[in-house]
């Protein structure tokens, strides 16, 4: 696949910033800002807003969601948040006493709640993978399935060190046992491709304001087929079979419209940040998910091996994610190394005790060496 050139320009990034934080927010591109701009004064006249509007806008992201994950567009719902998409998938798997949820060590927050609440009710436990000292997520996800497991829910990337997740394989383990396979895509998704068709999982989330280059707050939940008829968090007037006719809808149906459509989240319509979100999947779309790994990786192979000399350590390239560093520091990290990187206009994160670097298409030379000099002086060599 083709390394794509810069798309600085796409984006309104000042040049004495080097923006490598993709995996906390991505910057909005010009075209996103200006379709959610265009939306929003939509509003401001209302009578020029036609009631189709409720329903083309959405359709259209529907389908481009599907596109970007890889999957039918009819397993799509629009949600605000992956918490939102997680609260579905805790509502319709089946979860007995004495039975597990298995997670990884560190998993993000709003899924750890989700499924300790779930599990609670149920008089069920959480099994812990533990962090693999080899960084082999796949492996110690396995370990921790057992015959009493029912769920295993789990990133395809780490949110903290970027370590990927064969879900080919962990899918057979899931399903030699009988259990369900919900996954969090937030940061992996438009970058790595899960396959799906192959892992066949039951509920799938990606919040849309990292990888999926969108405006916050807008997200997708996908429904594998045989949950498509399950029970949905809200019950919102527009999921309903012949929502479009305003004029009957006190005529109460109780049929929902086809598809996952049922989870969509009320007012998902939304007039700016529908169209904003779909102009970002259209860039992700052009640009295309090989590509995208083809010139992530080798940003982040060349930071990599750069930073090597300053003691730092990445998890070897068949375990990490391309689009994604957490790098490790001989003696750990110093106090404050965020704000001194920030002040030299570098901006990544930390989490626990790794550098998270996440570069996307705006990043060029220039940025790695403004990274490169600012980090050696931060660690004062
Ligand atoms: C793995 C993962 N899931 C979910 C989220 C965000 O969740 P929500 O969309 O519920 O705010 C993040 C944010 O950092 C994340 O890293």
């Amino acid at each position: 696949m083709p390394v794509l050139p810069s798309q600085r320009h796409l984006w309104d990034i000042p040049r004495e910033i080097a923006y490598f934080n993709c995996a906390y927010m991505s910057p909005l591109a010009r075209e996103v800002v200006a379709a959610g701009a265009a939306g929003l004064a939509a509003k401001a006249r209302p009578w020029e807003l036609a009631p189709e509007r409720f329903f083309t806008g959405s359709e259209e992201l529907r389908r481009l969601y599907g596109a970007v994950l890889g999957a039918d567009a009819e397993g799509v719902a629009l949600v605000p948040s992956a918490s939102y998409g997680m609260a579905a998938a805790t509502a319709n798997l089946p979860l007995g006493r004495g039975q597990n949820v298995v997670l990884p060590a560190e998993e993000f927050p709003s899924s750890v709640h989700a499924w300790r609440k779930r599990a609670r009710a149920a008089g069920a436990e959480i099994r812990t993978a533990p962090r693999p000292e080899d960084g082999d997520w796949t492996r110690a996800l396995e370990a921790a399935i057992d015959a009493r497991t029912a769920v295993v829910c789990t990133s395809h990337v780490h949110w903290v060190c970027g370590g990927v997740v064969d879900l080919a394989r962990l899918s057979r383990a899931t399903k030699a046992v009988g259990a369900a396979l919900v996954l969090d895509l937030t940061q992996s998704i438009s970058v790595v491709d899960p396959d799906v068709a192959a892992c066949d999982p039951d509920f799938v989330v990606a919040a849309g304001y990292k990888w999926l280059m969108g405006p916050y707050s807008l997200g997708l939940l996908w429904v594998a087929p045989r949950h498509r008829g399950g029970a949905p968090v809200e019950e919102g007037w527009i999921v309903r079979e012949a929502s479009h006719d305003f004029a009957r809808l006190v005529d109460y149906r109780e049929e929902y419209l086809p598809g996952a459509r049922r989870f969509d989240v009320g007012e998902r319509s939304n007039f700016a940040l529908v169209p904003a979100a779909a102009a970002a999947c259209t860039q992700l779309l052009g640009w295309g998910r090989a590509s995208l790994a083809e010139t992530l990786g080798a940003i982040t192979a060349e930071i990599a091996e750069r930073a090597r000399p300053l003691g730092a350590q990445a998890l070897p390239p068949h375990l990490r994610a391309p689009h994604y560093l957490g790098l490790r520091f001989e003696g750990g990290l110093p106090e404050g190394l965020v704000a001194r990187l920030a002040a030299d206009g570098v901006h990544v994160s930390v989490r626990g005790d790794r550098l998270r670097v996440t570069p996307h298409l705006y990043d060029d030379a220039a940025d790695v060496d403004r990274l490169m000099a600012a980090l050696a002086r931060a660690l004062g060599r």
